[in-house]
């Protein structure tokens, strides 16, 4: 490969502005080995899309991601659309012989996401990723440290929630709502991110669902651009006005760990006075752990070893440059993180690795995103069954 990567990103909205973002960063933070080029940009709103290649850098745009994806100059796919559109644009990206980085959930059904581990494992030569940016917060990549160095010892329980409070009824019909799009709702957007982050930082792999719940409470929403109150119109427009939910707000699971830790996990678009939690606390035999996003500068930790009368929770600010992973490429200490870093560090990670170096702190791959989409379908099947699922069950 030359020592450019041109990028390609499908997807222009959200992710797109978080991309964009860490692809026109990095290098001014990072001494990357490889220089990412934005090349084009992918969308479906081509009024949208002359102003956001402008306002972001990219050379070029279309509205047409199976061109872009076979243009010769194209090193990198980066696939940031909905949820259902990823195993076909990933796959297509990997038989041009594309590197392909992928927004997480890997994909809308377990199907799709084998397809994809599949097709990666074949495309020996190129690399894929898979966008789980929690674990690249500075204080969830030092738990991750601290939990191999031995600092927790055994770990007994794991417990992680992701609470949100964007799924209110006047929330409309959005993509994230419906499972043709998304596959489910709070459970693949959420619960996949506090999977993944459970198994980095407890390097175990969850092997049995014990139970599940899974509950819609906003059973229909209104359309995109229709009345914002349709529950206040008449039936007859009311019923033009909104459309069905076929996905969960919530889903609950309980979970057994191979290293012997028990956990519980918790993903909800109706937890009324949450914006974006995201916490895990992990509980071991020699300490203990918590990480909060809402905080994400802050790692606690626990030393049950310390003096009795002066133990007590550690509030660790993560931000010493050569002791806190990506620390050293930002600020001084305490000149705070936010949500667009973790983009950036994870650009610089995937540079790293299409270069032949090893990332900071490991980076998730097609293989290792099939593994927390088996636990996202393990858990569907349990609350669907109302029944233990083993994971040897899932395939
Ligand atoms: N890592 C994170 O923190 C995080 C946060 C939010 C979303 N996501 C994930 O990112 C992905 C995108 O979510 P979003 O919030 O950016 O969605 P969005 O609705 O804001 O944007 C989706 C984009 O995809 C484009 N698109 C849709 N279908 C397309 C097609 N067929 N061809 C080309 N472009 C198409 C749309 O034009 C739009 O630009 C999802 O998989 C989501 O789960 C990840």
């Amino acid at each position: 490969m030359s020592e450019i990567c041109n990028i390609a990103l499908l997807g222009q909205k959200l992710m797109g502005r978080a991309h964009s973002n860490a692809y026109r960063n990095v290098e001014r933070f990072f001494n990357v080995p490889l220089k990412p080029v934005m090349h084009t940009i992918v969308g479906q709103d081509l009024i949208a899309l002359a102003p956001f290649a402008d306002r972001w850098g990219w050379k070029r745009y279309s509205t047409s991601w199976k061109e872009v994806v076979k243009d010769p100059a194209i090193h990198l796919v980066d696939v940031s659309t909905p949820n259902y559109m990823h195993a076909e644009q990933a796959l297509a990206a990997l038989a041009a012989g594309k590197h392909v980085a992928c927004e997480k959930p890997l994909a809308a059904t377990l199907k799709d996401a084998r397809s994809m581990k599949n097709a990666a494992a074949r495309a020996r030569k190129h690399r894929t990723f898979v966008w789980f940016n929690y674990r690249r917060c500075p204080a969830v990549a030092l738990a991750h440290q601290l939990v191999a160095d031995g600092r927790l010892g055994r770990i007994y329980h794991l417990r992680a929630c992701y609470l949100q409070s964007g799924g209110d009824p006047e929330t409309p019909l959005l993509w994230r709502f419906q499972k043709k799009y998304a596959g489910s709702g709070a459970h693949a957007d959420l619960n996949s991110h506090i999977i993944d982050m459970a198994r980095f930082i407890t390097g175990q792999e969850i092997v049995e669902v014990g139970g599940a719940l899974a509950e819609t409470f906003v059973s229909e929403r209104p359309l995109p651009g229709a009345a914002a109150h349709p529950a206040r119109t008449g039936s007859r427009s009311r019923k033009k006005s909104v459309g069905k939910v076929d996905v969960d707000d919530c889903v609950l699971f309980l979970a057994r760990f191979n290293g012997g830790a028990v956990g519980s996990f918790e993903a909800t678009r109706l937890a009324t006075g949450h914006q974006n939690n995201n916490m895990i606390e992990l509980n071991g035999e020699h300490g203990a752990l918590r990480f909060s996003f809402e905080d994400m500068n802050l790692l606690w930790f626990f030393d049950k070893h310390e003096d009795a009368r002066t133990a007590g929770w550690r509030r660790i600010m993560c931000t010493s440059a050569g002791n806190h992973p990506y620390a050293g490429a930002w600020w001084p200490d305490a000149h705070l993180l936010g949500y667009e870093h973790t983009f950036v560090n994870m650009v610089a990670d995937m540079m790293a690795v299409l270069a032949g170096d090893e990332p900071t702190v490991p980076i998730p791959n097609f293989a290792d995103a099939y593994e927390t989409q088996r636990v996202l379908e393990a858990a569907l099947l349990a609350a669907k069954h109302r029944a233990a699922v083993r994971l040897s069950e899932v395939k």
